[in-house]
């Protein structure tokens, strides 16, 4: 296989998810595995959009833990407690929370110094369950929006499929 990661930068968000959806298909068809989902739609997403940090937080004890998973970028926290930090807030409430400026967000858990937003996606699997949370870095405020929220929902939805 010679699939590359595309450059999604200079494209319309949107248009750019709708791209980056289509790959993950391709370079994922016929593999029913979640941590090799994991770790090829981190590094599509990291490298696509060339963000601060790209990676999932896996749920290691259902509503209670999250735990390090497949990432892009500089050293994860380890573990997160459900309800603490963005990622513990998505995942006690399963729901996709978007953080424009970090430093106004109580109990944000810091990894790296520079990371200005983000933005945190539940993931599901076939049945519902929540098996880990999408978490993407940016090193500028305010880089996320619905139309992230909506490309990187879509994208996640893989996970129920597989
Ligand atoms: N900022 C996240 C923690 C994970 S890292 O940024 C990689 C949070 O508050 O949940």
């Amino acid at each position: 296989m010679a699939e590359t990661t595309i450059d999604l930068r200079g494209m319309p968000r949107a248009e750019a998810y709708d791209e980056l959806s289509a790959q993950v298909e391709a370079v994922l068809e016929g593999i029913n595995d979640h941590v090799a989902g994991m770790a090829t739609v981190s590094a599509l997403i990291h490298h696509g959009f060339d963000h601060l940090w790209t990676g999932f937080y896996r749920v290691a004890a259902p509503g209670n833990l999250l735990r390090i998973g497949p990432y892009q970028g500089t050293l994860g926290c380890m573990e997160i407690q459900f309800g603490k930090g963005v990622c513990g807030v998505s995942a006690a409430e399963r729901r996709t929370v978007i953080v424009a400026d970090v430093s106004a967000f109580e109990g944000h858990i810091t990894c790296d110094p520079r990371s200005k937003s983000e933005i945190v996606v539940p993931v599901f699997d076939g049945a519902g369950r929540l098996i880990a949370v999408l978490d993407v870095d940016s090193d500028q405020i305010a880089a996320f929006d619905d139309t992230d929220r909506e490309g990187l929902e879509k994208v996640v939805a893989w996970f129920a499929r597989h």
